[in-house]
């Protein structure tokens, strides 16, 4: 018996030596050490043994069992490690290589643009106030002096929504009246600056989506010369102390009295090119002093506030700027185009 005992164990701790991986270490541990292994029906067997044989077989099964349950133990453990290194080896990171760039995100050319113009203003003490893009036709047009059936419309091809009454705002104009609503009778000077819709042909110079930066400031004896003064030295600002301005009568149902203002053209300094339609000047935006009727539609009362208004295009003047000949590169997501910026 105790011979027995002996032969198995040499057998499992030889066998246990050859073994590479976890299958075979758990079939090993079955075969050997299992409920149907021959050292475990030794057990059973004790009790057939002449009583002083039983201790002593008794202990040594006991010995055999405890020294293949640590052998096997140890194997596995050994196995494990060996593993570990194995993957450390081959897995390797090696941090000393140098890292792949990281593409880098960049702002669109109209929001370089817009933050500029924004930077001017706020400079001038002009707030931003963030407005909605989808407007009620009351906001729109009716508010700013622009009743329906009213041939003015006609400047502003509109996106109706399928609710009635509900539209894209076709300019920043509408968030005069919000403003003025919610501030009224304070003085303001504001900035609006947002994206604005018209149903219209796309073409070189015309998208249907653009932004606008829309400006008001109203108060007490707020003049002509204000209006003019601000603006000139925001294009100075903007395009270097040298530009020229000049302002055009025009009309807006909105503005009384109503212009248009022109940078010389810088392509051509005045003299006229293709740019220019050779005429010497570039329209960059529309402005008036606020009419009476939208000052009292705002909550202000026109005896005693005046104010005025602008609203500019922000594509228009980058194209200008970056001398950008299709405003619909803008829209197009073209990354040539894009990085340039
Ligand atoms: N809302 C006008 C447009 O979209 C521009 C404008 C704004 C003109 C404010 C005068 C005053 O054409």
């Amino acid at each position: 018996m105790l011979a027995a005992l002996e032969q198995i164990q040499q057998q499992a701790l030889e066998e246990l030596h050859t073994l590479q991986d976890e299958d075979a270490l758990q079939r090993w541990k079955v075969t050997h050490l299992g409920r149907n292994s021959p050292l475990m029906r030794t057990f059973d067997q004790l009790g057939a043994l002449p009583k002083e044989e039983r201790p002593l077989i008794g202990r040594r099964a006991n010995e055999v069992k405890r020294a293949l349950e640590e052998a096997f133990e140890a194997r596995r453990q050994a196995l494990q490690q060996a593993a570990l290194q194995r993957s450390l080896q081959s897995e390797r990171l090696d941090v000393t290589l140098p890292g792949r760039p990281i593409a880098r995100g960049r702002l669109h050319p109209t929001n370089l643009t817009l933050r500029q113009i924004v930077r001017i203003f706020n400079e001038m003490g002009f707030q931003v106030y963030r407005s909605r893009e989808v407007e009620t036709d009351e906001y729109n047009f009716e508010l700013l002096n622009i009743p329906a059936h009213h041939p003015a419309r006609d400047l502003w091809d509109t996106f109706y929504t399928t609710t009635p009454g509900v539209l894209l705002r076709t300019h920043t104009s509408p968030g005069q009246i919000h403003v003025m609503r919610q501030y009224a009778p304070q003085p303001l000077r504001v900035v609006l600056p947002g994206m604005c819709y018209r149903y219209e042909q796309v073409s070189a110079r015309k998208e249907t989506q653009f932004n606008q930066v829309e400006g008001l400031a109203v108060g007490r004896n707020i003049t002509f010369g204000d209006l003019k003064g601000t603006l000139s030295d925001f294009a100075r600002r903007l395009f270097g102390p040298q530009v020229r301005t000049r302002f055009r009568a025009s009309h807006f149902p909105f503005t009384e009295p109503s212009a248009e203002m022109d940078i010389e053209c810088f392509l051509c300094g005045g003299w006229g090119c293709s740019v220019c339609a050779q005429s010497g000047w570039l329209e960059i935006l529309g402005a008036g002093m606020v009419h009476p009727l939208v000052l009292r539609n705002g909550g202000y009362d026109p005896q005693r506030f005046s104010g005025f208004a602008f609203g500019l295009g922000p594509e228009r003047i980058t194209m200008l700027k970056y001398h950008v000949d299709d405003i619909r590169l803008f829209w197009n997501n073209d990354l040539r185009f894009l990085e340039q910026f």
